[in-house]
């Protein structure tokens, strides 16, 4: 009975304690991340790279957006790769939800029809995206968290926000692309010319 009391009292002051912003749950892909994690804030939001080491053109960092990936496997489907907005150029993809750790790129005008689902994210791999005719049950894997840092809300993948770089894609048409755990063993990309960054989520106005 005092276990069931203490247990309750615990409860409400956890629910007091909870900032009124965009908690809904913390499930497995935010373990391990700083209290006020989320894997799944209540808007919508795009992302911006931080450099970590350099220095930064404004303090929100450089907006990121979808672009082309390495080449798929399947004829059904293309892979997209999160990118810098400066590299790739426009902006098919306007804004990012995250759902249970699911991160779904929402599609613009252009893309009306199709679906963004994400797959797992091996270290040294792009972080991307299969595109494909819109799917009412996907099943994209539950790996990404926004983690509480400083204050603000930053991407972690696989429970690790602190392993993001930029890299100039090797394929055929010019792109910068976000990688998780860049390494010199991956040909999609050119691993000299990656730098560390900070995956910032910046909310939309509902
Ligand atoms: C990071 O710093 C490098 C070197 O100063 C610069 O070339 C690059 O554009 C910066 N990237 C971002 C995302 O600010
Ligand atoms: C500063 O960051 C914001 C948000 O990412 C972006 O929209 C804007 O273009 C950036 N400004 C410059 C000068 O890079
Ligand atoms: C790169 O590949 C080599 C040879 O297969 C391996 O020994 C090394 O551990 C790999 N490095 C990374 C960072 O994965
Ligand atoms: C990788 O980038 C470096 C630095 O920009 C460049 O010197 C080198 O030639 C590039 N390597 C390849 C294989 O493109
Ligand atoms: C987020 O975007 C979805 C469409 O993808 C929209 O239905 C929803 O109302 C938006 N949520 C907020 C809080 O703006």
């Amino acid at each position: 009975m005092f276990v069931f009391a203490s247990l309750l009292s615990l409860f409400a002051a956890s629910v007091s304690a909870m900032p009124t912003l965009s908690i809904r749950q913390n499930g497995a892909s935010c373990t391990g991340l700083a209290d006020g994690s989320t894997d799944s804030p209540l808007y919508n939001f795009t992302l911006a790279a931080y450099n970590t080491t350099s220095s930064n053109t404004n303090s929100t960092g450089a907006p990121l957006v979808l672009g082309w990936g390495p080449a798929g496997t399947s004829p059904a489907a293309s892979e997209r790769a999160i990118s810098t907005y400066a590299a790739w150029h426009s902006d098919e993809w306007p804004y990012f939800t995250l759902s249970d750790g699911a991160l779904y790129p929402v599609p613009g005008p252009d893309e009306s029809g199709l679906g963004a689902y994400d797959f797992e994210v091996a270290p040294g791999q792009e972080v991307a995206f299969y595109v494909t005719t819109h799917e009412s049950n996907p099943e994209p894997a539950l790996i990404y968290c926004a983690a509480a840092h400083d204050g603000y809300l930053v991407l972690a993948v696989n429970n690790d926000a602190d392993h993001f770089s930029l890299c100039q894609a090797t394929s055929s048409w010019s792109n910068t692309v976000l990688v998780y755990e860049a390494s010199a063993n991956n040909t999609n990309y050119n691993y000299s010319t990656c730098y560390p960054v900070q995956v910032n989520i910046i909310a939309l106005d509902a």
